[in-house]
């Protein structure tokens, strides 16, 4: 078994783990990142695509933003639709110049990873087998499979950086941490459409039928979803029901319709808000999701990840630099005032732009009322803004 000694081991490639690991780097702290999947899968998998304003400026000022200005749709707010009826949010206006980025997350993957390489970084593509070791100790451990053979990294700390479904929260001890959970009845069906944009900014729609929502990925290729059953199977979506499906939720007194175009992707993604506290145990720092989950519908989730490994790499910056340990000890609960505040928000746009089989008459006449104010109220429209752009960072 080969072994070496490296800073900080951090599991998984994902915004999480190659954002910390580019930050490390600007701040002279060496880091090794392992994952499991090849390098085409992490730079081809579709999910994100809003960033805040915040998580633009820390890729800018890190030296990663230079596609993401030259290709990224920069938007003054978003549409809310319902009622047959647009309501336009400027949210640039409420928020005194904070801007809607729309660039997809493979393409910040695809960033950083090129940065990281260009840098000499280690990132392990294809890796299997993870496992922490003694974190609980001073000197915690990796070890992997790599091409078949067996692997130890010894590390300062580590880094849980790999999603909801990573190997790092497992490693705890049982009863180490607090889960706080909630599972939402339905789902998104998201589709990839080759067609020009439909909008010039997205479109949150509410409808009798369900919520939809119109984004965009480039020039030519488009994103839509629609409210589904978390377990439906993309099997019983033709393309033909997808269409009409949309232009229902979609449906404007001005006539419009989203620009159709061969759908060549379709997937289905359940929805949960999922908190794990605290966020650290040991040696052990866990950032992302796989600390915390969001519905997608507030377009948090990326941006939540970047927000815990500012302050992580801020942390360790302080540990190496003056010896000063007191920004790890403050890590979870720093994180965990935004985290919760990025799951209020989360929650609320979801329930209410959703609808819940076990909603009454009552609960949507709830949501047309909220919408409605929301799209009157300068105050109202004010608060969901300054949350969908992204709170300052503290
Ligand atoms: P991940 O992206 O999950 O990365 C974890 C990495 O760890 C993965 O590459 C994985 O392969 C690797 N890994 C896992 N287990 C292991 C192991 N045992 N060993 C080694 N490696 C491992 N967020 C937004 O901010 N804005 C949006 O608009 C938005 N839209 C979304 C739309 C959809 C449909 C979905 C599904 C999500 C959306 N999100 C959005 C959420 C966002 O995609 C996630 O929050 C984000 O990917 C979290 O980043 P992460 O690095 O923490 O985790
Ligand atoms: C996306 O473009 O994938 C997207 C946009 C807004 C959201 C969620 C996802 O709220």
């Amino acid at each position: 078994m080969s072994g070496r000694r490296v800073p900080v081991g951090i599991v998984g490639a994902g915004p999480a783990g190659l954002l910390l690991s580019h930050l490390l780097h600007l701040a002279g702290i060496a880091s090794v990142v392992l994952e499991s999947r090849s390098r085409e899968e992490v730079e081809g998998t579709i999910r994100a695509g809003v960033l805040e304003q915040g998580t633009v400026d820390l890729l800018t000022q890190s030296g990663v933003g230079e596609r993401l200005h030259r290709e990224a749709f920069f938007h003054r707010g978003v549409y809310l639709r319902f009622g047959g009826a647009t309501h336009h949010i400027d949210m640039e206006s409420l928020t005194g110049g904070k801007r809607v980025t729309v660039y997809a997350q493979h393409e910040v993957i695809r960033d950083l990873v090129a940065a990281r390489l260009a840098a000499g970084g280690d990132i392990r593509f294809g890796v299997s087998g993870v496992a922490l070791e003694g974190i609980d100790t001073d000197r915690p451990a990796l070890r992997f499979d790599e091409g078949g053979s067996a692997r130890r990294i010894d590390c300062d700390f580590i880094a849980g950086c790999d999603g909801s479904h990573g190997v790092s929260r497992h490693s705890l001890p049982e009863g180490a941490l607090q889960r706080y959970e909630r599972v939402y009845p339905f789902g998104w069906f998201g589709i990839l459409v080759e067609a020009p944009p439909s909008s010039d900014e997205l479109i949150y729609a509410s409808h009798d039928r369900g919520f939809a929502l119109v984004s965009t990925r480039s020039p030519t290729l488009q994103r839509m979803y629609l409210q589904c059953d978390p377990h439906d199977d993309v099997a019983n979506w033709p393309d033909d029901r997808i269409w009409s499906e949309l232009e229902k939720r979609l449906e404007t007194h001005d006539g419009w319709t989203p620009k159709q175009g061969p759908i060549t992707q379709k997937v289905i993604v359940g929805m949960r808000s999922l908190v794990h506290e605290p966020m650290r145990h040991g040696r052990l720092f866990l950032a992302g999701d796989a600390a915390h989950v969001v519905p997608p519908t507030g377009a948090k989730g990326l941006n939540l990840a970047a927000a815990d490994v500012r302050v992580l790499a801020r942390a360790l910056e302080a540990y190496y630099g003056a010896k000063d340990e007191t920004r790890l000890v403050r890590y979870s609960g720093d994180c965990l005032r935004r985290v919760w505040k990025g799951q209020r928000f989360s929650w609320s746009l979801t329930t209410l732009l959703h609808r819940s089989q076990s909603d009454t008459p009552f609960d949507r006449r709830r949501q047309l009322a909220e919408l409605d104010y929301i799209t009157t109220s300068r105050a109202a429209m004010t608060s969901l803004a300054e949350n969908y752009v992204g709170l300052p960072f503290e």
